[in-house]
């Protein structure tokens, strides 16, 4: 037998995830670490920590499985997207690594717009310049710290540092270059117009390669350390969202996945690159070769729904918070949700963004509040969809749906009836290092490509169908609030 495994550097741990030809996970281990926060919007890691994670998780799921290093036949990479890692002429790491969750770049973003143009941007680079992003962290770099600039050779993404430790090749994926806004989505590589504006050395970037390319194989060094053989090719795999999809099976245009964590991330894979005007999505190359994807990303999702229990009724099972809700018509008797509470990334690029409950009268019971929450939800993760559609998206079919939050059935209801389409759950639920270690079957030889590995591996198990209720009035309120608001978040700050 052989088998692959899934690496998935994330901002809180590292996961190996081990599967058989079949797709049947054989089995899962994760090694933790924490972020740093010098100063206030500052986040940052040390790539050591990754690369020790990745060798202890290894090692870990091959001692758990029993399988050994020999039969491991490819390795696919997956992680934190947009962090910007820093090496030096003889690859030591310059300073910890800026993470995707930094927010210290509002400057150089405005700067980026006034060197390139905000719209030339877009029209290349697929995306607005946003604080996450790592060409403005490379400018903050410059901006405040030029003796650490001066030393810069390469430019890494997190999971990158981990495939170099590996292979001691500088390469990375398709999905990440395009993350880092230093790259043309349409010629699927790095551009020589952005960076050339930004002063930034193109031999700094690594090469780039589609999500199934062989990107390396496993040195001597590396083999000591994790227990894999000499020789083992490690795939391009992709940035954590596109992984994730590949993991629920979400690769074709029409199928979109929704990921419903703390964060909602609405996720559609296409054939070309869209892109939608104003940069209010993201766009980038998807780790299926020659596809793309357009991308949400709202920031309290599920997150509103923990903050709304632990702060109304800490006690309470959300089981048992959401039940009466289900009794509350739609609409909550006119109470709406506004679920900005860590400001907000799609659709209003706005970190003073807050959130809200407008609408109370004395006629509200908890039951409403909590039905206004799910509601405010699914009107922000709707206003992703309708972004897509506007950017050109045809069509949606299907939305695989992944994330805690997705276990209740209301919410299911609630969310289906708002976007009007079908939600479906797979059996798949290890996302983005599943995705990952598809990739790399793929890569291996195993599918002739990622639909077919998907569609021979991944499974429906449940479906909710739009029910008819009619939210087009309350959407139309929800809609209205953001714009008579914004001018009033600055002042509460
Ligand atoms: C994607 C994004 C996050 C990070 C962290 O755009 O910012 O998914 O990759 O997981």
């Amino acid at each position: 037998m052989t088998y692959f495994i899934g690496i998935d550097t994330s901002t809180t741990a590292t996961k190996a995830l081990l599967i058989d030809t079949e797709g049947d996970v054989q089995g899962v281990a994760s090694s933790a670490y924490d972020y740093e926060t010098p100063q206030p919007l500052w986040s940052e890691q040390h790539p050591d920590l990754w690369w020790q994670a990745t060798v202890d998780s290894i090692r870990q799921v091959l001692a758990d499985t029993g399988i050994s290093g020999e039969q491991i036949a490819g390795i696919g990479l997956t992680g934190q997207m947009h962090g910007l890692v820093l090496l030096d002429a003889n690859q030591q790491v310059i300073r910890p690594a800026l993470l995707w969750n930094d927010q210290r770049t509002g400057a150089e973003c405005d700067e980026i717009r006034e060197r390139i143009g905000a719209q030339r941007l877009i029209e290349i680079t697929g995306n607005d310049a946003l604080t996450g992003f790592t060409a403005p962290k490379i400018l903050w770099v410059k901006n405040n710290e030029p003796h650490n600039f001066a030393s810069i050779a390469h430019i890494l993404l997190p999971k990158d540092y981990v495939r170099l430790k590996l292979t001691d090749t500088f390469a990375s994926d398709r999905a990440g270059g395009a993350g880092t806004l230093l790259f043309d989505i349409k010629t699927r590589t790095w551009s020589p117009e952005v960076t050339s504006a930004l002063g930034i050395d193109p031999s700094w970037l690594p090469s780039t390669f589609e999500g199934t390319a062989v990107t390396g194989v496993v040195s001597k060094i590396a083999a000591d350390a994790t227990g894999l053989r000499i020789g083992t090719p490690v795939f391009g795999g992709g940035g954590d969202q596109a992984a994730n999809a590949v993991g629920t099976g979400a690769v074709s245009e029409g199928i979109v996945a929704l990921s419903l964590g703390t964060s909602g991330v609405v996720f559609a894979t296409t054939d070309a690159p869209l892109i939608e005007p104003e940069g209010r999505l993201h766009a980038f190359c998807h780790a299926v070769p020659n596809k793309w994807h357009l991308m949400g990303v709202m920031l309290s999702a599920a997150g509103s729904l923990r903050w709304y229990r632990d702060t109304v009724a800490p006690d309470m099972a959300f089981d048992d918070l959401l039940a009466p809700a289900a009794d509350i018509p739609a609409g909550a008797e006119g109470l709406v949700f506004l679920p900005y509470l860590t400001g907000e990334r799609t659709p209003h690029p706005d970190p003073l963004a807050r959130g809200a409950f407008i609408g109370l009268t004395v006629r509200h019971t908890q039951a409403h509040m909590t039905r206004a929450v799910l509601e405010g939800v699914a009107f922000g993760l709707r206003d992703s969809l309708d972004l897509m559609r506007s950017a050109g998206l045809a069509t949606i079919d299907q939305i695989r749906i992944s994330g805690g939050g997705t276990r209740s059935t209301l919410w299911r209801q609630i969310i289906a009836d708002i976007l009007d389409t079908e939600l479906v759950t797979v059996n798949s639920v290890e996302g983005a290092a599943y995705g990952a270690a598809i990739l790399a079957a793929v890569g291996a030889g195993q599918y002739p490509d990622v639909a077919t590995a998907c569609d021979a591996m991944i499974t429906v198990t449940g479906r909710t169908q739009p029910s008819g209720t009619d939210y087009a009035k309350q959407h139309a309120v929800y809609s209205a609030l953001y714009p008579a608001l914004k001018d009033i978040y600055p002042q509460l700050g």
